[in-house]
């Protein structure tokens, strides 16, 4: 069944144009002006945009952490994300002792009732001899990107010189690391040192995580991307200063991109001293103004190369369940730390917002041009990570994940309007201008307007091989 799309304005990492674009068997088949075609269906995007499909590089689905599970799973949060206009997410995997083949099983496992395309990231959190002769075999299915840590001493952090062994295997096997990073060792002194003080409220969540202790972890990992010569991905990337040591390093031709998140473009250390602070805790924490302020600059001079979401939802209040799909649901969540910062689950609600809220505040206020936008959250993530042109182009051949946005539509945004599994939204009560009006996925509309259209067990995996360093 073939698909005509009519009068839309494509808009893509480069370029904003007029054209029709023709849909067959699942691909883009033609973009051109002026197309008719005998027997397709005609969609008519006049006064609309067309976008290639969201591609999230950073998510987090049915994750246990303190006791719970990140609230939404690979069917609802995949859901969530088709209604902000994202149609491809990457979800971390966690190393099992079992190895890698049952560490994936385990996660395929879970995301047989993926609602969009998705693929996998390992969380390489212990590396051996066997583990090491085992990453061939890793990038063999398709899961080419390794996400290591610098904090979460004893749980996910491997020490400095695992982490330069990991680079460079990686770097021999045509694979990308990513980093978290934090200062460790600072961020396990400061935490009891609050707690015996009586500190136990969610600002401290950011008072024992120091702004330096990211600045200095992100340059080290630069320095460790030149020695290993193997590139590096920053993930979430919240200080002004970690944008500076980017520059820093990309300027002496060191191979290390950057990711930010769009929390971490909104909100800062205030939010957490909020009654409610706990909605805002995840690690690394919030800053400050003048942060979010060089994180903007950091994506206007194209410094940094993609905004995930980190999408890693809780909800504020597990006791009290809300309806999700005329179902009753209560998930444990932030209340768990309600005594103990250090309690509170780690994580955000943000795979529906990330496109409508970065279209209303940051293209229609200047900060950023529709191309960046584009080239943000959906172009330079796919290429990144292996999967261009496939996803995140409006190309013949491409893969018909397409989104016809209305940038006129008004919305009033908040939990009312959002299909994320969680009891509240970050960005409630925002006004938007601009907003999804249909979601298609390999050609199939799967959100028209405000009707969900997509199913569990639509999404397929996505192999992905070596991508491009940006
Ligand atoms: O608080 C967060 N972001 N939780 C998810 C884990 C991580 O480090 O990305
Ligand atoms: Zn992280
Ligand atoms: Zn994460």
């Amino acid at each position: 069944m073939a698909i005509l799309i009519k009068n839309g304005t494509l808009v893509t990492a480069t370029e904003t144009f007029q054209a029709d674009i023709l849909v067959e068997n699942g691909k883009i088949s033609q973009v051109a002006l002026g197309m008719t075609h005998p027997n397709a269906e005609i969609v008519d995007a006049t006064a609309k945009m067309i976008f290639p499909g969201g591609v999230d590089p950073h998510t987090h689905f049915d994750l246990p952490m303190f006791g719970t599970v990140s609230s939404d799973d690979h069917y609802t949060g995949l859901k969530a994300a088709a209604f902000g206009g994202t149609t491809t997410v990457m979800d971390f995997v966690p190393q099992e002792a079992g190895g890698f083949d049952y560490s994936v099983d385990l996660w395929q496992q879970k995301a047989q009732k993926a609602a969009i395309d998705y693929s996998f990231h390992m969380n390489l959190t212990h590396l051996d001899a066997s583990v090491a002769a085992d990453l061939p075999h890793l990038r063999d299915l398709g899961i080419t990107t390794l996400k290591v840590f610098t904090a979460y001493n004893g749980r996910l952090r491997m020490d400095d010189g695992s982490i330069f062994h990991a680079l460079r295997l990686a770097g021999e096997l045509g694979m990308l690391t990513m980093v978290h990073c934090e200062n460790g060792d600072v961020i396990e002194e400061l935490i009891p040192e609050a707690l015996a003080a009586g500190h136990t409220s969610p600002e401290w969540h950011a008072l024992t995580r120091p702004a330096w202790g990211a600045i200095e972890s992100t340059l080290r990992m630069a320095a460790m991307s030149q020695q290993a010569n193997a590139p590096v991905y920053i993930v979430h990337m919240n200080v002004g200063g970690e944008v500076d040591m980017l520059k820093y390093a990309r300027e002496h031709q060191i191979k290390v991109m950057g990711e930010t998140c769009p929390p971490y473009l909104f909100f800062s250390i205030e939010d957490l001293r909020r009654a409610d602070g706990a909605k805002w805790v995840c690690s690394p924490p919030m800053r400050t103004a003048e942060d979010n302020a060089r994180l903007w600059q950091g994506l206007k001079e194209e410094t940094l190369q993609t905004i995930g979401t980190d999408h890693c939802p809780f909800f504020f209040d597990g006791t009290h369940p809300i309806i999700y799909e005329s179902r009753e649901i209560a998930i444990p969540g932030k209340e768990l730390g309600k005594d103990n910062f250090t309690l509170i689950p780690n994580g955000l609600p943000g795979v529906q917002d990330r496109l409508p809220i970065l279209w209303s505040y940051g293209v229609r206020t200047g900060k950023l041009t529709p191309n960046q936008f584009i080239a943000y959250t959906s172009t330079n993530p796919a290429r990144i990570f292996g999967l261009y042109p496939r996803k995140g182009a409006l190309l013949p051949g491409s893969d018909a994940d397409l989104v016809i946005w209305d940038p006129q539509k008004k919305v009033k945004h908040g939990v009312a309007h959002s299909h994320q599994r969680t009891d509240y939204n970050l960005y409630e009560g925002w006004e938007l201008v601009g907003y999804p009006e249909k979601v298609y996925l390999r050609g199939m509309l799967i959100v028209d307007g405000d009707t969900w259209l997509g199913k569990a067990g639509n999404g397929q995996f996505l192999k992905r091989s070596t991508g491009e360093v940006l």
